[in-house]
């Protein structure tokens, strides 16, 4: 069984291997330092007995309704407008294909509900690398066209965006 839960301060980070260096990198050296300290993004984790399988890092953000679907659009007003960013998204490579980034997934959902209940939030968006966008249409996303992060990245993500009307709500 696994487990998603907020990264502690005492868990063990060091082992985590997804296969993309990058996210491994992140996980091991900035997602600790990032909500502890710095409080810019909040880190979910899936630990399955004691071992972190997998990781979802979270942060609010800002869309306009130039990157919200047309249906959406037309009810929207022109400002700014809350979302929840999935900045992070990564499963262990022995884990993977095991159901684990659906559960992270599902996690991240109810987060933007509850962030639509308490504050605001019209969308999940994402920035997908190359081999994770078909992961992201099987759960409703769709690329648009603003770039919400990760400039650096080579080869460019595709960015994502669900509409918070689309996620189903577990109660
Ligand atoms: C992409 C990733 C997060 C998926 O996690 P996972 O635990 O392997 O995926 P799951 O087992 O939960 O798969 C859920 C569903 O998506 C499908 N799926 C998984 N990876 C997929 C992919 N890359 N492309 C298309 N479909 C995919 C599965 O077949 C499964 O379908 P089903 O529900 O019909 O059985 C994981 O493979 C990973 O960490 N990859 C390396 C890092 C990465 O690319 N992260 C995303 C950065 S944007």
């Amino acid at each position: 069984m696994v487990e998603i839960r907020v990264l502690r301060t005492d868990d063990k980070r060091d082992d985590f291997r997804s296969g993309d260096i990058e996210l491994d990198r992140f996980f091991q050296k900035f997602a600790g330092q990032n909500q502890f300290r710095l409080h810019i993004g909040t880190t979910y984790v899936a630990v399955r007995e004691t071992e972190i399988v997998g990781f979802a890092t979270v942060s609010a953000t800002s869309i306009t309704i130039e990157d919200l679907p047309i249906s959406i659009k037309r009810r929207m007003p022109n400002y700014p407008l809350p979302a929840l960013r999935l900045a992070r998204l990564a499963v262990a490579e022995a884990a993977q294909g095991q159901g684990v980034g659906k559960q992270l997934l599902k996690a991240v959902f109810q987060i933007a509900h509850e962030m639509a209940d308490r504050t605001g939030c019209v969308a999940v968006v994402a920035d997908a690398k190359p081999d994770a966008v078909e992961f992201y249409k099987r759960f409703g996303f769709q690329p648009f066209e603003a770039v919400v992060g990760a400039l650096a990245d080579r080869p460019p993500p595709t960015p994502m965006l669900l509409p918070i009307g689309s996620i189903p709500r577990v109660t």
